[in-house]
């Protein structure tokens, strides 16, 4: 093969899948055309056998499914599959299934029914360039990044033209300038961290947080916090992360894989995790690896295969975390030091062309994710709500998806998810949620690239 469309291949495939509903489509679909189709019909919607979309499936969990599959059923003459079929065929035609129940329901435009009061979305600002995340400051102004490379600061309803010398972005596929967060203590130190891919002039690149302060709509007082080490650079501009949290002195941000799943469960390396630094970027003394020889010092994490969420509980301090999984099997994840999140060993999804990964969810020493979402909502930011214009909702964790164009709702009791809801859907690609300080939900939103704030109907 002509190396440029191979490395055109290598390359861009996961970056087109990232982020974009593949649902239906590839190997999974054969397997379930040759085995299946015969009783449940061409598109899921039954013959001999009962329809597997719509109400009765959906009740199913997927370990039933499964069941089903593998032993089948004498009574209901339902033939079992588990001579003809390999665990991770089972596995992948569970999440086929699944994919299927979504794209009935997807084609459902605007919001559903809100279980609180309903509310009214109103466009704060337009004629962005793929905004990416945003920080509210002490004024009440805000900042927002835009992938291509700019921070603009939006100040009593006026767009400003973007802050002059901040870092240099890698815009190129996913990459570019992504987070924006302030200092705890903004108000007395004004410092302002940037997450953003770098490249060398090689044209390799990585994950870098850098912090600065702005004035007269100047990025001043420079500093490098982290960048990714030559060594574990790559050509491949994709799974990049990131989200920073700052809280108690301390620095979190998230490296995706890049594009190298092994790089995950390789202690050496700074991809595929969360790391968390002193604010200042030294590395604490009492990170989990810290003593631990070859390992990545600033590692907090493993096995995660490309965080785009991050927040902090306001109830309990505890930190969470969505990724990108492969096709049906994003997560959210309770964070916490020196654990592993298990990718690429365990997943609950299966690639983008439809083969399977593994058949394995779950192993002795990998977490669980607290939910995963199959088919995958392409899982972007999360922030808990704390405002006071839907007190119902106060402390509810809400989830961007980019595919889905979805904002769900979740509520958390005792670190378990205890309730989901969609409460907006069809209004664009969802990158990033903020509380305002009049109490408004905030969405940054991609196609179109526009900033809006969800406020209570009158
Ligand atoms: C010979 C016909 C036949 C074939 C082939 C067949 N099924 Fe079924 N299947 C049935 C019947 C009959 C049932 C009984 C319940 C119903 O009508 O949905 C059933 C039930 C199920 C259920 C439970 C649905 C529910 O709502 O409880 C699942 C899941 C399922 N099949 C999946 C599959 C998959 C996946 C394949 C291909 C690997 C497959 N089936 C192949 C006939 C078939």
């Amino acid at each position: 093969m002509n190396k440029w469309i191979r490395l055109w291949l290598v390359c861009c495939f996961p970056l087109i899948a990232d982020g974009q509903l593949r649902i239906g489509t590839g190997q999974i679909s054969g397997i379930y055309q040759e085995h299946c189709a015969v009783c449940h019909g061409r598109d899921l919607r039954g013959g001999l056998g009962g329809p597997l979309v719509g109400q009765m499936p959906n009740k199913l969990t997927d370990e039933a499914l499964a069941r089903w599959i593998r032993d089948g059923n004498v009574d209901a003459n339902m033939p079992a599959f588990k001579d003809i079929l390999s665990e991770q065929e089972i596995r992948a035609l569970v999440i086929y299934i699944r994919e299927h129940q979504q794209m009935q329901t997807a084609s459902q435009r605007t919001q559903t029914e809100p279980s609180g009061r309903g509310f009214v979305m109103e466009t704060v600002v337009g004629g962005l360039s793929t905004p990416w995340g945003m920080a509210f400051l002490p004024d009440g102004s805000f900042l927002v990044t835009e992938r291509s490379g700019n921070l603009r600061h939006f100040v009593e309803g006026e767009l400003r033209s973007p802050v002059r010398g901040v870092p240099k972005a890698w815009a190129s596929g996913q990459g570019g300038l992504l987070d924006v967060a302030l200092h705890p203590d903004f108000a007395s130190n004004g410092w302002i961290y940037l997450g953003l891919s770098q490249s060398d002039w090689k044209g390799s690149g990585g994950t870098a947080i850098a912090r600065g302060r702005i004035r007269d709509n100047t990025w001043v007082d420079h500093e490098w916090i982290f960048q990714t080490p030559p060594e574990h650079r790559t050509r491949r501009s994709f799974h990049f992360g990131t989200r920073i949290i700052l809280k108690d002195g301390f620095l979190f941000f998230a490296i995706g894989d890049r594009g190298e799943q092994a790089s995950a469960q390789d202690l050496s390396s700074p991809n595929g995790r969360v790391h968390r630094l002193h604010d200042d970027g030294r590395v604490p003394e009492d990170n989990p690896f810290r003593n631990t020889e070859g390992a990545f010092p600033s590692s907090w994490t493993l096995g995660n295969r490309n965080i785009q969420g991050m927040d902090v509980d306001p109830v309990t301090g505890q930190l969470w975390a969505a990724e990108h999984g492969p096709r049906g099997g994003d997560e959210l994840n309770l964070i916490a030091p020196g654990l592993n999140y298990g990718w690429p060993v365990i997943t609950h999804g299966m690639n983008y062309d439809g083969t399977p990964i593994t058949e394995k969810t779950e192993a002795e020493g990998m977490e669980q994710p607290k939910l995963y979402w199959t088919p995958s909502i392409a899982v972007c930011g999360i922030h808990f709500y704390t405002g006071s214009l839907f007190p119902e909702w106060r402390n509810h964790l809400f989830a961007a998806g980019l595919a889905s164009e979805q904002l769900h709702r979740l509520k958390i009791v005792n670190n378990e998810v205890v309730e989901e809801e969609v409460v907006l859907r069809g209004e664009g690609r969802i990158r990033a949620i903020a509380t305002g300080p009049e109490g408004a939900i905030y969405l940054v939103l991609n196609t179109p690239d526009r900033i809006v704030r969800l406020v209570p109907a009158p």
